[in-house]
């Protein structure tokens, strides 16, 4: 999905007790409880994927890694990436999650809303990220900000159509909504 016209914007009020902050060193073990929990994955495969691109690519900072706290517990995160495979003006959202025990409370929308101001604070003019055609209450949150899906093929029209009728919401670029 794409958001054009990329700028930066408030971060949205959230219940008292959730705070907001970018990566600080000590941060990698409980980004990787964290992101296990959110995806279900292995931890030890979550923690390699995660170290090397920590490592490896000099587009992901600390200040792009953002965390949502509650007390001292990590229970959201997302991150501002760089791609090498997208367009130069082209900002990447990556591993946008929250703990399934703190859904339903705007969290993801304030995390997506600060990788978003940091990749306009970057300099980019547009956004991308991919997901999947489960994840309805991503793709909610992503179309309630004014992402638009890229539809390159017939494929991804029915499918995209599939996601619209799932939500009831109208899906930018399907004349049928
Ligand atoms: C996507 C995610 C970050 C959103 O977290 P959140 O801020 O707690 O968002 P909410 O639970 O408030 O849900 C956002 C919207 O989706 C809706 N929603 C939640 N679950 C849904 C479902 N199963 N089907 C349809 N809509 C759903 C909510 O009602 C809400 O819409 P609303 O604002 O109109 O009420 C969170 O669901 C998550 O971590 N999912 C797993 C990881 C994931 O899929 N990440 C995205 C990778 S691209």
């Amino acid at each position: 999905m794409i958001l054009e016209n990329l700028r930066a914007q408030p971060l949205p009020e959230v219940e008292p007790g959730y705070s907001i902050r970018t990566y600080r060193p000590g941060d990698d073990d409980g980004l990787v409880v964290l992101w296990a929990e959110i995806v279900g994955g292995d931890e030890a495969a979550i923690r390699k994927q995660w170290l090397e691109l920590r490592r490896e690519d000099p587009n992901v900072r600390d200040e792009d890694v953002f965390f949502v706290r509650y007390g001292d517990h990590l229970v959201g995160t997302g991150t501002a990436w760089k791609r090498a495979s997208e367009p130069p003006d082209t900002g990447y959202v990556h591993m946008i999650g929250v703990d399934g025990a703190h859904r339903g409370k705007r969290l993801g929308f304030l995390v997506t809303v600060a990788v978003l101001n940091r990749l306009a604070e970057r300099g980019y003019k547009r956004a991308l990220l991919n997901t999947d055609d489960h994840r309805l209450a991503a793709l909610k949150l992503y179309l309630q900000m004014g992402f638009a899906p890229v539809i390159e093929n017939e494929e991804l029209r029915v499918r995209w159509s599939k996601v619209g009728h799932e939500l009831r919401m109208k899906i930018p670029g399907l004349e049928d909504g």
